[in-house]
């Protein structure tokens, strides 16, 4: 598929202008409107690909603005007052879909010269959009948004595309629920219309599921609460949300109690705009350093890399596996930690990644398990559970991409065990069932693989990730 087409126009000093609102995603049809398969593309037609042995990979390079936190930039920026400016913002549909939908709540985000800008609205601000709010693939983007739609008397209607109506929303719409939001149809999947209030009450919540999207989405709501907010995580997730409502001016506190870190924002909260600048993706670089690994010879840094500890478990992992990788010039940028990763090719032997690691890589399993393919004896992934509501099964699709390419895997409980021999065979072809993950990570095995390895469709990586396969093409890799 295409990347999202901009119409532009330039500013009045001479910037070029894009407006949210006028970037084209591909039409997204919800399950079986389109009397299709469920879990066919919603982007027009599928294009698989196959990747075969390469020559050394080498070379320096960047991957796109950080997902997670391209998405809060742009709804913090709508929640302030004043204008945000983001650097580095992820132009990828995932994103961009985030940016239409706050532009359709009335805070125009649009990109000028290399910048995108945001005018806020202030919180509550926000206003009845006049169309649905399609979030495409995106379970950030619909979660959070949730938060924020809770804390204004507006109905909105949310959609998305075949993968993401099949995903859970109950985990969020519960405890909004108990805060004051509605939802219009009896049911919790999308699409779905929410209404929201502009009285919040403010709770205390565990989350059952360690995940950060149900735990921003209830900060989200306790700003406009009236009253603190409290979302207790047994297990840390990414911790994004609360650094950047904190540099939005926000009133964010974490303690720890019995091991559980307790999370309370400050409801009746004001934000101001600010400027951010968005590290790189430690996800989408996660494919450039596991092909380095893979692949003889090889030796590529990634440079400026979000490397907080929230996010960091694939890198610990590949350590213990017996990979050489290296972060250089660790720095400070908006209040994330990041670095530039350097990563050479190694000899890996199987490891036991215990549960308690899940939340800090949880979207990097299947490339963890692809590159496990190539170690020396059993790598067991423990806590897999949340893999299951992804944007597809990804154990399922993990284990069933695997037998296809001849790698012995089993699927017991929430645990994937995969029995590496240092070879690959390859030669088959994996159903990624419409998630971009599944993809890439299969593309990077076949690098290494005695025969090539097929993906049956590839348009889905423009999720979040559009850049992928230039930038691995740049280090040497070969697509066909
Ligand atoms: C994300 C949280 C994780 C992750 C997703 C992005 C976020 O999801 O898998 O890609 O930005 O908060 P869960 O909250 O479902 O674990």
């Amino acid at each position: 598929m295409s990347r999202p087409k901009a119409v532009a126009d330039v500013d009045s000093r001479g910037g070029r202008r894009l407006n949210a609102a006028h970037i084209e995603t591909p039409a997204v049809s919800a399950v079986g409107s389109s009397g299709s398969h469920p879990l066919s593309s919603p982007h027009s037609t599928p294009r698989p690909l196959s990747s075969s042995r390469c020559g050394p990979l080498a070379g320096t390079l960047r991957v796109p603005g950080d997902k997670s936190i391209s998405h809060r930039a742009l709804i913090f920026g709508a929640l302030a007052t004043g204008v945000t400016r983001i650097r580095g913002l992820l132009e990828a549909e995932d994103v961009v879909n985030t940016a239409k939908a706050v532009t359709l709540l009335g805070a125009p985000a649009e990109k000028i010269g290399d910048t995108w800008v945001v005018k806020g609205r202030g919180v509550g601000g926000l206003r009845q959009p006049g169309a649905a709010l399609d979030f495409g693939n995106s379970g950030t983007g619909t979660r959070l948004m949730m938060g924020v739609v809770a804390g204004h008397p507006i109905e909105v209607r949310m959609t998305g595309d075949a993968s993401l109506t099949r995903r859970p929303m109950r985990r969020v719409l519960g405890p909004l629920k108990s805060m004051g939001l509605a939802t219009v149809e009896d049911k919790e999947t999308l699409p779905l219309t929410v209404r929201g209030t502009g009285q919040l009450v403010p709770i205390v919540y565990e989350l059952p599921v360690p995940s950060a999207q149900v735990k921003s989405a209830i900060l989200i709501a306790g700003l406009h609460a009236a009253g603190e907010t409290t979302v207790i995580e047994t297990e840390a997730t990414r911790d994004h949300t609360e650094r950047m409502l904190r540099y939005f001016g926000a009133e964010v506190r974490t303690e720890v109690k019995g091991g559980k870190n307790n999370i309370t924002v400050e409801g009746e909260a004001e934000l101001t705009g600010r400027d951010v600048t968005v590290p790189g993706d430690p996800s989408s670089a996660a494919f450039l350093a596991c092909a380095a690994l893979l692949v003889p010879g090889s030796d590529v840094t990634i440079a400026g890399v979000l490397v907080n500890e929230t996010r960091t478990g694939l890198y610990t992992t590949l350590e213990e596996m017996g990979g050489d990788v290296t972060f250089l010039n660790a720095r400070e940028e908006g209040g994330e930690p990041i670095a530039d990763i350097r990563v050479r090719h190694s000899r890996l032997k199987g490891v036991t990644v215990p549960a308690q690691r899940a939340p800090s890589m949880i979207d990097e399993y299947p490339v963890l398990a692809c590159v496990a393919a190539f170690a020396e004896g059993d790598t067991r992934m423990d806590g897999l559970a949340e893999l299951k509501v992804k944007e597809s099964d990804r154990l399922a699709a993990t284990a069933a991409g695997l037998a296809a390419n001849g790698v012995k895997a089993t699927v017991e409980g929430d645990t994937l065990v995969v029995h590496g021999n240092g070879e690959v065979p390859g030669g088959g072809t994996v159903a990624t069932h419409l998630d971009h993950r599944i993809a890439m990570a299969f593309l990077t095995m076949g690098l290494a693989s005695e025969k090539p390895v097929t993906v049956d469709d590839t348009t889905m990586i423009a999720t979040s990730f559009p850049e992928f396969r230039g930038l691995m093409e740049k280090l040497g890799a070969r697509y066909r």
